[in-house]
């Protein structure tokens, strides 16, 4: 059976009851290749308008007794709002084919009632439309994602429900809008067209659905400086030829392909399991990675530069519905086997951000594998909802690439990988990494090796449980909620952790990034000053591939600064030179950019800035050795702001713009 590792008493001093043996694991981590930024979008949320989701879970209108804000549960909002919700996918899943939006406008009163026919024939009043969820998104401080009715829909009603959102053009459509009490448009980005086109959403063929998306895509118009993100129906599970079909096809038209795919097991209902069935859940939970590797890879093939992102918009556990609950209405309990499996998916997703850049578990409020329960006025919190709460430190972090060699948890003759991880870099230089132990029985004693990252002090929090199924309930709720954890031991910049059985670990780690230090290159008849190149772009979601391009003009510049002919969309430019380092040390760099940036030193990504975003900064690490190293900074504008400077701090040297003085040529 299990393993036999060693039988450790030790853990008998341990913080947790553990079963009897002890595996174990090693995980290694490397700081000094972080490259990817881990899109805080994968931490997104998926709203359907089905059971009681919105109506009850979400919205209880402003007569209610239930504390809201403009008729939207107030306690609900206060939970999503403190696990950072990035993004919300609404009407639907199903739903979103067979909506019609001006359903869900104007005086609440006069708005027709239409049959869910979807999800249990329920009359709907349409009291949550379209201003209601954008009030929703703005209390939750998340961007909306719509998605557009492509199944009984026409291309009309998706293009004016665009303009209704994001027009500021004089137009019958904006001035219904204005009537209606909203004069500016929203802007929103995110636009997925239509739903599972393969199913629910129409039954297409791939090749069909491909020219459809081509077809509504061109009439989803980009108004004044909202640029739509348009996100087309991808693929059932392991369907790789509607990957390969819709990248070939409509690729060049959209920015984002969908993935659906859950672990389900619908016989039993979600507390109602034995070791074979966690077994179950676990296995299909972790064959996400082999999903997402292969869908990647024909991405790869039509797009190999990563500027179509796989939006995991609805994954998640799906089991049968509570006893005396409607079974249209997907409503079941949340134990600690979904905590495990949501963990173990979101370190899967950290690990493929290159190409993974959003993703909606399924669903928020009551439905699937929700973070949150609802009673009338109580709300509980599901243990899902807690491993959310662990891994947002992750968002929006640079991805720090993890390799392992792991001890199996073995059941009934299957094995799995008892262990999973993902690791990031915060912009404050704050390490953090999340482990997951999958062994129901076993502790694992994981090794991690921080290699170029010198760990100072560390803090931990844990999920765990002492049975595989429990959860919170309106009677007791916080049977299943994270706690301190202090069960690792660093010796030699290796961290040794015990993680008892099925537990979700996010330790913080304090430090610094020490990398190899790089040699200083002679120069011969240095000379101040920096060389560019500007090129002239079409719209752009990330930095070009630059030695595929010729320059549209070239120069010498004093410093890091914008040359005098750049226009004000749709460039690059990239400068290289040389640095002067005054002394030997740990240097950080930074760049500040709207919209994307990278630099680097010797070669080596420093700052990985990239993608169209606002002003950010972020910050990277180089152990230099004093004298001149060759430097590359590479800047692009798409629309909008338009902001670059870099910068640096080392020893002996504060935080500055880097100066003109620093900066050298050849001559
Ligand atoms: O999340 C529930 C349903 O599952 C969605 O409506 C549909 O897209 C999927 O099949």
């Amino acid at each position: 059976m299990k393993k036999m590792f060693l039988l450790v008493l030790l853990l008998a001093v341990s913080q947790f009851p553990v079963k009897a043996q002890t595996n174990e694991s090693t995980v290694t981590l490397d700081a000094s290749a972080q490259e990817y930024k881990i899109d805080k979008n994968i931490y997104g949320q998926f709203a359907e308008d089905l059971g009681h989701l919105i109506y009850g879970g979400i919205w209880v209108g402003p007569e209610s007794s239930i504390p809201n804000i403009d008729g939207i549960r107030k306690d609900v909002v206060d939970a999503l709002r403190e696990i950072r919700v990035p993004v919300l996918r609404w009407p639907g899943g199903c739903f979103a084919d067979l909506y019609h939006w001006m359903d869900g406008i104007g005086p609440r009163d006069k708005r027709p009632e239409t049959i869910n026919t979807n999800w249990g024939g329920v009359t709907d009043d349409n009291g949550f439309g379209t201003a209601e969820f954008l009030q929703l998104c703005k209390l939750v401080g998340c961007a909306p994602y719509f998605t557009g009715n492509v199944g009984s829909g026409t291309v009309k009603e998706l293009s004016q429900w665009v303009e209704y959102v994001n027009s500021d053009n004089i137009s019958t459509i904006t001035k219904l809008r204005e009537k209606y009490g909203r004069a500016k448009p929203w802007g929103v980005k995110y636009w997925g067209l239509g739903n599972e086109s393969w199913g629910c959403g129409g039954h297409m063929m791939p090749e069909y659905y491909a020219d459809q998306v081509r077809r509504y895509g061109t009439y989803m118009h980009n108004y004044g400086n909202y640029r739509l993100f348009k996100i087309a129906s991808g693929p059932n599970g392991d369907n790789y030829l509607w990957t390969s079909v819709l990248m070939g096809d409509a690729g060049p038209y959209i920015d984002g392909l969908s993935l659906h795919y859950y672990a389900s097991a619908t016989q039993h209902t979600a507390a109602d399991f034995d070791e074979s069935g966690w077994f179950d859940i676990m296995k299909k939970s972790l064959k996400m990675n082999e999903l997402i590797t292969k869908h990647s890879a024909i991405m790869d093939k039509y797009d190999p530069l990563k500027r179509v992102a796989l939006v995991v918009d609805e994954w998640g556990t799906w089991y049968k519905v509570e006893p005396g609950t409607n079974p249209h209405f997907l409503y079941q309990q949340n134990t600690m086997r979904d905590a495990v499996a949501a963990a173990c998916n979101l370190n899967i997703f950290n690990n493929h951000c290159d190409r993974v850049r959003m993703a909606c578990i399924a669903q928020v409020v009551n439905v699937l594998q929700s973070m949150i329960l609802t009673k009338g006025d109580k709300m509980i919190l599901t243990p899902t909802y807690y491993v959310f709460d662990l891994y947002k430190v992750h968002q929006d972090a640079m991805m720090v690439p993890v390799q392992v060699r792991l001890s199996n948890y073995e059941f009934d003759g299957g094995t799995l990988p008892a262990i999973n991880c993902s690791a990031s870099i915060d912009s404050t230089g704050m390490m953090h990494i999340s482990l997951v132990n999958i062994d129901p029985d076993s502790t694992e004693n994981v090794a991690v090796d921080l290699k170029a990252f010198e760990a100072d002090k560390i803090s931990g929090k844990i999920l765990t449980a002492g049975k595989m199924n429990a959860h919170n309930t309106f009677e007791n709720p916080n049977a299943v909620k994270p706690v301190r954890f202090a069960d690792f031991k660093l010796k030699d910049n290796n961290l040794e952790v015990d993680m008892p059985p099925m537990s979700v670990v996010t330790l913080a780690v304090n430090g610094t990034i020490r990398m190899k230090a790089g040699t200083a290159i002679e120069l011969k008849n240095p000379g101040h000053g920096i060389a560019y190149d500007y090129y002239e772009l079409g719209e752009a979601e990330r930095l070009p591939g630059f030695s595929a391009l010729s320059p549209d003009s070239s120069g010498m510049l004093d410093s890091l600064v914008l040359p005098k002919e750049v226009r004000e969309d749709n460039f690059a430019v990239r400068y290289e030179g040389f640095i002067r380092i005054p002394q030997s040390g740990l240097y950080t760099f930074y760049t500040n950019s709207d919209d994307g940036s990278a630099l680097l030193i010797d070669g080596r990504v420093v700052v990985n800035n990239d993608g169209r975003h606002a002003p950010e900064e972020r910050s990277g690490y180089a152990e230099l050795s004093a004298g001149y190293h060759r430097i590359e900074v590479m800047y692009f504008q798409a629309t909008g702001g338009m902001e670059m400077s870099a910068s640096i701090k080392g020893p002996n040297l504060k935080k500055q713009i880097i100066p003109a003085g620093m900066l050298f040529t050849t001559h």
